[in-house]
């Protein structure tokens, strides 16, 4: 009885909801005249709301009421509805018919609320709605168990966030309902085990992120659909496919922050352009050849093969067309030459924070001849050496870096050769192939961006660039440089950016030459007291002094300069306020001076903020003029006292000897 009252009562319920939806549409029809492309939406975002307003527009397209505090969640009638956001509100009751009349909704956004409750009510309503193209149910406690029957009946289930819940185990049947995903997130749960069969059955599948969880072995990547994985901050030890003939579109492999020992063996057909193994511990092992070895026995154990066939790690990476390896903060003591050679279209490669100390030429040779293997990174542009505390690289590996565009030194030990002229190309060569501790660049003809910073450089010799194609150079945080008066010549018509702060220089110790094409110069942090005058000939742009012995500027300079010039930087000198008519200069062209206000100037014994002696010089000057003036009056007083003192000695000796003499006479 009550069961068929109950179905009656739907019934009527159901046919009510048809006229409703069938007078909306003829409302909108008669509202709109038929023009459809006139997209209605509507915000509540963050109104205290503790209820989905009643009375909402029929023809609404869009409904936001996220950020609220809407617990329950009935029966919404709005027909042309395509996107739902309930995000950040407290739900954790939907009745089973919410979404029944939603019959165009596409997108619906879930994500924190309290969803792992009430789990049979929730997934009847989310089951009602297979035209979904995108969910999200982040941030919603969901276990395993919720997660697999909110993705029920999704055949058109395109796009699938859930981030942050408690998932530990992805099965073969989570899925299973909803095959045409094509981008699945589920970052920052606790997986620890992924199931056979789970991705595999998802043709559309390309983008997959499961970063932040805990997987631990990747021991049988299969995903050729896939074209982004993201499982950066897991606890991967090995990553390793199974040798096959298949293409696989992996383009974009994320497996930083893990705790990987060797290289990834990828796919060995594959269009993989990006991949980051940063803060790994790849280069543990001592040598690159037992590190290479120990992964080709790794990959034949986890294949089942019993000999050691070949080494597949190599022929795998040589196919590889890989454009950017992040391979920073691992724990390389040499550099793999063989192995990275391998990639020929590697255009950067980010080697800093590792431990080098040396980069040694020490290729083996494939056959006995004695004759070495020709190698070369033919494409890196980019080439970051950070803080390896490398003392030594060799110079054939600095041969081989034809097209080097960038060169991170910063923080190592690194120290300078001399110039060598091609004159003595006999004596060079023999430079070359000595074992010297110094690095020359003039083999780096592509190189435009060096930064040498925090070397420890001694010196800087004539010409160290030359031949180089300079655009910038960072100098900077070198205490001991000594800088040649010449150190430029050869890339002083190319340098557009130059850093020479924190070097302890004096003017006498820095002379620069005319440098036509320099519009940034950083001198900031040293003992400098006079701008070197050879600057007329640059088009500065942008100009740092911080932090140095300047008492005034030189008003004729700073005048040419001003042309091209547009920040500067001056605060923390010991500028005269008298002397200076470079800054009013500066300030009437409005040249944009960034730390004015913490600047300072000296008249006499007192200490003027910038700011105020710009807004009223003559004060300051004034007082200045004053004490000259105060001084003129006291030795004015003084001459006419000694004047006084004098005469009136004269004077007085005078009657003395007049009175002593017509004593005698
Ligand atoms: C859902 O809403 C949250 C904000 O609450 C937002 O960060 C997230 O990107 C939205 N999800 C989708 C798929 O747009
Ligand atoms: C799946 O969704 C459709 C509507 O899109 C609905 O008719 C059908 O009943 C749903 N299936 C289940 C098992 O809920
Ligand atoms: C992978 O995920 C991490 C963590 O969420 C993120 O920081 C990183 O940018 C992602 N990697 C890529 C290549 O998108
Ligand atoms: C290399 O990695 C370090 C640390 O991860 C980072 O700070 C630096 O910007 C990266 N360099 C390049 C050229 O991407
Ligand atoms: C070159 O010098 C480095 C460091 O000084 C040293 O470790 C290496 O053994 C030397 N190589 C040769 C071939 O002498
Ligand atoms: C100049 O170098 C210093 C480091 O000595 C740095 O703090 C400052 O930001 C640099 N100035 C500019 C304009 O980049
Ligand atoms: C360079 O200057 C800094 C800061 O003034 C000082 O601490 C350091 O001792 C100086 N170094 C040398 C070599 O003069
Ligand atoms: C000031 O700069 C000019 C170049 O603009 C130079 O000729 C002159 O010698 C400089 N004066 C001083 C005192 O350095």
């Amino acid at each position: 009885m009550s069961n068929r009252s109950s179905s009656r009562g739907r019934m009527v319920r159901h046919m009510f909801f048809n006229l409703l939806l069938l007078w909306s549409l003829i409302y909108d029809v008669y509202i709109t005249g038929l023009t459809h492309d006139d997209p209605k939406e509507q915000s509540w975002n963050n109104q205290n709301l503790d209820s989905v307003p009643q009375d909402l527009d029929v023809r609404l397209r869009r409904l936001d009421l996220s950020n609220n505090f809407i617990r329950q969640l009935h029966t919404l009638v709005l027909p042309r509805l395509e996107q739902l956001d309930l995000s950040s509100n407290q739900l954790d009751l939907i009745s089973e018919g919410a979404f029944e009349n939603l019959a165009r909704l596409e997108e619906l956004n879930l994500s924190r609320n309290a969803l792992n409750n009430n789990l049979g009510s929730n997934s009847k309503a989310l089951r009602s709605i297979s035209r979904l193209t995108s969910l999200d149910i982040s941030m919603n406690g969901l276990s395993d168990n919720a997660a697999e029957l909110y993705l029920r009946n999704k055949s058109s289930l395109d796009q699938l966030k859930m981030t942050g819940n408690t998932l530990t185990r992805l099965s073969h049947s989570l899925f299973q309902e909803s095959k045409g995903l094509r981008a699945i997130s589920i970052d920052d749960n606790l997986i620890s085990v992924i199931e056979q069969g789970t991705f595999e059955p998802l043709s559309q599948l390309e983008m997959l992120n499961l970063a932040k969880n805990n997987l631990a072995h990747i021991c049988d990547f299969k995903l050729h659909q896939v074209k982004y994985l993201n499982l950066s901050r897991n606890s991967v030890e090995f990553f390793v496919t199974r040798e096959d003939d298949q293409s696989y579109r992996l383009e974009i492999l994320d497996l930083s922050f893990n705790k990987l020992l060797y290289f990834p063996i990828v796919p060995k057909i594959n269009s993989l352009k990006y991949l980051d193994l940063q803060n790994n511990m790849v280069g543990t092992l001592n040598s690159e050849a037992a590190m290479v070895t120990e992964a080709n026995s790794l990959f034949s154990e986890i294949m089942n093969e019993t000999i050691v066939r070949k080494n597949n790690l190599h022929s795998i990476w040589r196919q590889m067309p890989l454009i950017y390896l992040d391979l920073s903060y691992n724990h390389f003591r040499s550099f793999p030459l063989e192995t990275l050679g391998l990639l020929s279209s590697l255009e950067t490669l980010n080697f800093s924070y590792n431990c080098l100390q040396n980069i040694i030429w020490n290729i083996r040779n494939y056959s006995d001849s004695g004759n070495r293997r020709q190698l070369f990174f033919s494409s890196l542009k980019h080439l970051d050496l950070q803080s390896n505390g490398l003392v030594y690289i060799s110079q054939l590996f600095l041969n081989a870096l034809t097209q080097i565009d960038t060169l991170n030194l910063q923080d190592n030990s690194v120290q300078l050769c001399a110039f060598m002229d091609h004159l003595e190309s006999s004596e060079s060569t023999q430079r070359i192939n000595h074992n010297t501790s110094c690095v020359a660049f003039e083999q780096l003809q592509t190189l435009k961006h060096l930064s040498l910073k925090e070397n420890n450089i001694e010196t800087l010799h004539p010409n160290t660039f030359q031949e180089t194609s300079l655009v910038s150079l960072n100098l900077a945080r070198n205490p001991h440089m000594v800088m040649h008066v010449s150190a430029l010549d050869g890339v002083q018509t190319t340098l557009s950016s130059l850093i020479i702060s924190e070097t302890n220089m004096t003017s006498s110790d820095l002379s620069l030459p005319c440098m036509p094409a320099l519009t940034l110069l950083n001198i900031s942090n040293n003992y400098l007291d006079v701008i070197p005058s050879s600057l007329s000939c640059s088009p500065l742009r942008e100009m740092d002094i911080r932090n140095n012995r300047f008492v005034s500027l030189n008003y004729s300079l700073i005048h040419a300069l001003s042309v091209h010039l547009n920040v500067v930087y001056i605060s923390g000198n010991y500028f005269n306020c008298c002397d200076s008519k470079w800054l009013k200069t500066l300030n009437e062209l409005k040249i944009n001076l960034p730390d004015i206000t913490e600047t300072e100037c000296f008249s006499g014994d007192s200490r003027v903020k910038m700011t105020d002696y710009l807004k009223s010089s003559s004060v300051y000057c004034v007082f200045h003029r004053k004490t000259q003036e105060v001084h003129i009056v006291q030795m004015f007083i003084i001459a006419s006292f000694v004047f006084v003192i004098i005469t009136v000695f004269i004077v007085f000796t005078r009657k003395l000897c007049s009175t002593e003499r017509s004593f005698i006479v």
